[in-house]
């Protein structure tokens, strides 16, 4: 590197093999597969572990939220989910911080007719789809959460979609990147730098140049804002805000829902994601207002009077934090992940309502492709390329 920034760094002087703008749980977790892979390794981020996993609740809800017409990002939310158990054990064993992780299964409630017709057909694609799920009765929902509303109508049981704690994982990550020599940069990336067709580095902020043998833009919904990025391979992401609340369970009501519990309510997801130390999260809007990450009292009064409905007794608990966060979507609500049309350049971005589920499949899959120049079987179908190719393709 020509000149160092404000770093806490350990062996910032030496020029990385590898770059990655953007310190979320995507960006740490790439860092971290590469380091691991012998790349000299650094993170650009005013503050690395921030980002969207502040916000989220952290479902690795692969089965529930899973859509129509998205049997190709079931398959890698799947390997994602697979990995779970190995991820969270290596990086606990590697940092000794506990990550949250708990195996509580979810179930998705309908509070009536059509919330149930809804759910029946999600039912029949995921059976399509070879995925465990069970049709339970509203009797049945109850009797597994005492605490949900006499109305529910039915619900679907879904033993396999767990739960982490993305606040804890971010915190691991860091550490697990610290232990493994990654160098942190806390400041913001302003540009690209492309040399001959090629990405070289960046310039940060304070007006820096760090040069790298590969640079992996990992800047979840601000990938596509970074300047100097060709057109042609720009990411098309855009922010797509989300409210969530957190409430805490006293000890006299624990355990007030012993799994995820999630409904569609006039149209709007919500969940309830309890947390073994009592918290409980409640999510979350989806909302495309650029930007914007002010919670509004509207958007509070939806997630609270949904969650209500479905578990009238959190109206007893105390509101412990109302944040907004910003998904990176992409136009087909799958990642883009992988080497882009210039050389030198990476993207591991566009994770959209998935980030926390398919981290450990992304660190892999760019350690993959640092590594090889290509992305492993299973991330194939999610090259950036997809996009480039529909942006260059002339009308015949
Ligand atoms: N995956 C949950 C959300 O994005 O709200």
């Amino acid at each position: 590197m020509s000149r160092t920034s404000d770093t806490s760094d350990v062996g910032s002087d030496v020029t990385p093999d590898v770059l990655v703008v953007g310190g979320g749980i995507i960006g740490l977790v790439t860092a971290w597969r590469a380091a691991q892979r012998g790349f000299a390794t650094a993170v650009l981020d005013p503050e690395p572990g921030g980002g969207a996993a502040q916000v989220a609740a952290g479902m690795l809800a692969a089965v529930t939220e899973l859509h129509y017409g998205e049997e190709t990002l079931l398959g890698l939310n799947l390997a994602s989910a697979r990995r779970y158990p190995e991820f969270t054990a290596e990086l606990t064993e590697l940092t000794g911080q506990d990550l949250g992780y708990r195996r509580c299964g979810t179930l998705a409630v309908a509070l009536d007719a059509d919330d149930r017709a809804h759910l029946r057909e999600l039912h029949a694609l995921q059976r399509q789809s070879g995925l465990r799920s069970e049709w339970l009765s509203g009797r049945e929902c109850r009797r597994l959460e005492p605490m949900l509303a006499p109305g529910v109508r039915g619900g679907l049981r879904v033993d396999g979609d767990h739960q982490i704690d993305p606040r804890r994982l971010a915190a691991a990550l860091v550490t697990a990147c610290e232990r493994t020599g990654v160098a942190f940069h806390r400041v913001r990336a302003e540009r690209l730098t492309v040399v001959r067709d090629r990405a070289t580095g960046v310039v940060t902020s304070d007006g820096t140049v760090l040069s790298a043998g590969q640079v992996v833009l990992a800047a979840g919904s601000l990938s596509g804002r970074l300047a100097g990025v060709p057109a042609e391979v720009l990411p098309p992401v855009r922010p797509v805000k989300g409210q969530v609340l957190r409430l805490t369970v006293p000890v006299r009501y624990a355990p007030f829902l012993s799994r995820t519990v999630r409904a569609v309510v006039r149209g709007s997801h919500v969940y309830l994601v309890p947390r073994e130390n009592g918290e409980l999260v409640v999510g979350a809007t989806s909302e495309e207002l650029g930007w914007d990450t002010t919670v509004t009292a509207g958007g509070v009064y939806e997630l609270l009077r949904d969650a209500h409905e479905l578990v009238p007794g959190i109206t007893e608990l105390p509101l412990t934090e109302t944040r907004a966060g910003l998904r990176p979507g992409s136009p087909d609500n799958a990642p883009l992940l992988g080497p882009t049309a210039l050389d030198g350049l990476l993207l591991a971005t566009g994770h959209y309502r998935n980030g926390v589920l398919l981290t450990p499949v992304t660190g892999d899959a760019l350690a993959h492709a640092l590594t090889t120049g290509e992305l492993p079987e299973e991330a194939r179908p999610f090259s950036p390329r997809r996009f480039t190719a529909a942006l260059t393709e002339q009308p015949a």
